[in-house]
């Protein structure tokens, strides 16, 4: 018995460093973040023997049962290195309730495998959403995409101690890669660039993912099927979804409907902040002009669901708390790819084979516009170019606060954005940079940009905090 014991436990600690029980850290997730908060993480097994054991301070006496669901849709490596076979990857949620506002937590995580083997994570912490009046800070990331240089920007943005953390879209390139995620055995993407990893840094004492809730809003990149984006012959709007982003944020998507005309939207009150995340993309992998034209796998014109949602939800929200909305699509931006309006494409009069626009039917400009200046949004902010451009029109503050990894600013960019012909308060893509958004009933809402790169011109220092604004005065009534 004794000689049986001592060669198991030889071998369970080695079973488990060939494929790790656990595939990430723990991930912190909550609509409710006042009293509630999920935490969650991957395994290679089942593992139903999971839990979190968590209490005020440092007291983790508490003890809540994780409930496990396969994530589906992922897959790791053939002997040649090609992503073909399906990877077991399971998903560990507990849900902790009954939580104070504003108070700190502190937790750790267990799962046992099939064989005995146990592991556990801890010395996590997180606060809960504070209540009316009290101040908060968040970070603004996106476009990670195993970039090379977004380990030390977000490094560097979790060393701020983020109450939470807004992500705006396009988290890896392709979501049925696991290796793009975590650190899949046989996957060969570099281990420091994969989403998990970089999000879950601790080094100089970064709080990441594990000790702030994440609200992402979903980018183009995270449509399961990106190989089906580039046929123009192939690809329509009903054969998307966004399976595998909805299941790995679960908790922030209930329904889980993933597919095209589901509902992609939610809502979040975090303090004197209430989160929008909205979706917002479409699929542009040939010329706008041909049929079937560039199309929205979003929808967002008055009358549609998404829109109604954003009525309601910016009515019920009220003019008491701030309001942030995260959307991956950019409304104002250099770019040229909004030089097509976002809108329906139409039988081209001229060319059989061609698609027309009508730049007065932009949904963004002819509808979700005027709704956020008259629903009391403060700031709406984007992803997808890779830039820094900061606009302010009729109260509203838009931001693209992307430079985290690479840039896609063109040098033959025009200088102001062709929606409404206005130029960019901020512009800049000279070095890499995060957004920090410090948040105060008596002070507002001000944000602060810090450069996280020098590049080949020199330009600054790291660490430099290079744009500073105000987006919001402080609330009243209080
Ligand atoms: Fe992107
Ligand atoms: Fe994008």
């Amino acid at each position: 018995m004794y000689r049986l014991c001592a060669v198991l436990c030889l071998l369970l600690p080695a079973l488990a460093a060939d494929l790790p029980l656990f595939y990430t850290e723990p991930y912190l997730l909550s609509l409710e973040p006042s009293s509630s908060m999920d935490v969650c993480w991957l395994t290679s097994e089942p593992a139903p023997e999971s839990f979190v054991e968590f209490g005020p301070g440092a007291d983790d006496s508490r003890k809540v049962k994780a409930v496990t669901y396969e994530i589906e849709g992922m897959n790791t490596v053939d002997a040649k290195g090609n992503y073909t076979v399906p990877l077991k990857v399971y998903q560990q949620i507990a849900r902790l309730t009954g939580l104070e506002p504003g108070a700190r937590y502190s937790y750790r995580v267990t799962s046992v495998s099939s064989t005995g083997f146990r592991k556990s994570l801890g010395g996590f912490r997180f606060r809960t959403a504070p209540g009316a009046g009290a101040p908060l800070r968040f970070v603004l990331l996106s476009d990670l995409q195993l970039r090379k240089q977004i380990p030390q920007t977000v490094l560097m943005a979790g060393q701020e101690g983020p109450d939470l953390i807004l992500f705006n879209g396009d988290m890896v390139n392709d979501p049925r890669k696991a290796g793009e995620w975590f650190s899949a055995p046989g996957t060969k993407e570099d281990d420091s660039l994969r989403f998990f990893n970089v999000m879950q840094q601790i080094e100089g004492g970064a709080r990441l993912l594990q000790y702030a809730p994440i609200y992402p809003s979903p980018g183009n990149h995270e449509i399961d099927q990106q190989d089906l984006l580039a046929s123009r012959a192939e690809c329509t709007p009903e054969k998307l979804s966004m399976r595998i982003y909805m299941q790995l944020f679960r908790t922030l998507y209930p329904e889980q409907q993933y597919g095209y005309r589901g509902k992609h939207w939610y809502s979040a009150d975090f303090g004197d902040l209430h989160v929008v995340s909205l979706a917002l993309n479409r699929w542009f992998s040939w010329a706008a002009a041909l049929k079937p034209g560039w199309f929205l796998f979003e929808r967002i014109e008055a009358g549609s669901p998404q829109y109604n949602w954003l009525e309601e939800d910016l009515k019920a929200a009220g003019r008491r708390r701030y309001v942030w909305v995260t959307q991956h699509w950019h409304m104002f931006n250099r770019a040229t790819d909004i030089d097509v309006p976002y809108t329906d494409p139409l039988p081209s009069a001229e060319n059989p084979d061609g698609v027309t626009y009508d730049k007065s039917a932009d949904y963004l400009m002819r509808d979700l516009k005027p709704l956020y200046e008259s629903g009391g949004v403060n700031a709406a902010s984007f992803g997808h170019s890779h830039v820094y451009e900061r606009y302010r029109i009729n109260g509203v503050h838009y931001i693209e606060a992307a430079s985290i990894g690479n840039t896609y600013r063109g040098a033959k960019d025009p200088p102001c954005s062709t929606n409404l012909n206005v130029c960019p308060d901020a512009d800049e893509t000279r070095f890499r940079s995060f957004l920090t958004v410090s948040l105060d009933a008596a002070e507002g809402i001000v944000a602060e940009a810090t450069q996280t790169s020098i590049e080949t011109d020199q330009v600054g220092f790291v660490g430099r905090v290079w744009d500073r604004f105000r987006i919001a005065p402080p609330l009243t009534g209080y």
